[in-house]
């Protein structure tokens, strides 16, 4: 019985495995740049988050209609299912579909569909986090606050992601405040590529109440002390920082020196499909590569369900 755990940290666009892409080019008549699914895998041999992200985005061109949306959540849900996952927070990318002609609509209303049937399905609750594209510019990250507005009721958080470096949260202060007043919660990317200075203006400027990575607070001693005191849910991505090279390899990932400096961390796969694992084969590697005992393995999950956007009542159900 793998152990149960919360996904806190998962873009959607990101589980899109090649042979999904595949099916769903053919039933959409979209041409992909490569000839079969072998020749898909081997173009994830990434530089950095940006040629990771040019992928990235290229590959959506297949998600087109509502059922491509429930298809590609379904599909994660079932795999997560298998790993433990009891509940999971996921990120989706709306400016990327609306900027194909792809509407919000479309988008939330397909997920929705999957995420609605979870529960019964898989026995994964679920909540939708909107993220804004940190290299497009403040104006647009507003529009799509304002067409989100019919499907608020779906949404619980927004998040911020892409390209880091050059893009501080402080650009986005506004759309978070306005994101708050409609009563939205919110989360950010920060210290993944970027500089210890961007966790700050998250938590500063933004008021986030998780960070995603977070990582490279390490820089900073007195922001991990903070950090640590006010027990703000770092959710970390082993395996994608390996394959991002934003650390060199997995035994030299600082998440056992994290949790000693008193860092809530949290585990997750970020892109699973690209990155070589879902969150329980995540668990593995770093169990492995770190020697990690089964104290601290149980103490990440515990982590995952108390920095969730559960209530209370639902945390204790979903452990
Ligand atoms: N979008 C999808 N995965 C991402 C990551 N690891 N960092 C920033 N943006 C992303
Ligand atoms: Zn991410």
């Amino acid at each position: 019985m793998p152990l149960p755990k919360a996904e806190l940290h998962l873009h959607i666009e990101g589980t899109l495995e090649p042979e999904l892409a595949f099916a769903l080019a053919a039933r959409n008549a979209v041409e992909l740049p490569f000839e079969n699914t072998e020749a898909l895998r081997r173009a994830y041999d990434f530089e950095d988050l940006q040629s990771f992200l040019d992928l990235y985005y290229s590959l959506m061109a297949v998600l087109r209609t509502e059922d491509d949306f429930a298809d590609l959540a379904d599909a994660y849900l079932t795999r997560a299912a298998a790993q433990g996952v009891r509940h999971a927070e996921i990120f989706f990318d709306p400016q990327a579909h609306i900027s194909r002609g792809v509407s919000l609509g479309t988008v939330v209303d397909g997920l929705a569909r999957a995420l609605d049937a979870s529960e019964q399905r898989h026995g994964i609750s679920t909540r939708l986090i909107m993220c804004f594209l940190r290299d497009e510019s403040a104006e647009s990250a507003m529009e799509t606050l304002e067409a989100a507005k019919p499907y608020l009721h779906r949404i619980t958080a927004v998040g911020l992601d892409s390209a880091e470096a050059g893009n501080p949260p402080s650009k986005f202060r506004e759309v978070y405040e306005a994101a708050a007043a409609l009563g939205l919660r919110k989360v950010a990317h920060a210290g993944e590529e970027g500089p210890a200075s961007y966790v700050r203006e998250a938590l500063d400027v933004l008021g986030v109440e998780r960070v995603d990575h977070g990582l490279r607070c390490l820089e900073d001693a007195e922001l991990v002390a903070r950090l640590a005191r006010e027990r703000i849910p770092l959710t970390l991505c082993p395996l994608s920082n390996v394959r991002l090279r934003v650390i060199d390899t997995l035994e030299d990932h600082p998440l056992d020196r994290m949790m000693d400096a008193g860092l809530m961390c949290t585990v997750n796969s970020d892109d699973p499909a690209y990155f070589g694992g879902y969150v329980g084969d995540t668990f593995h590697a770093v169990r492995e590569a770190l020697s990690l005992d089964e104290e601290r393995l149980r103490e990440l999950a515990r982590n995952s369900f108390l920095a969730s956007f559960l209530e209370d009542d639902e945390e204790r159900r979903a452990r």
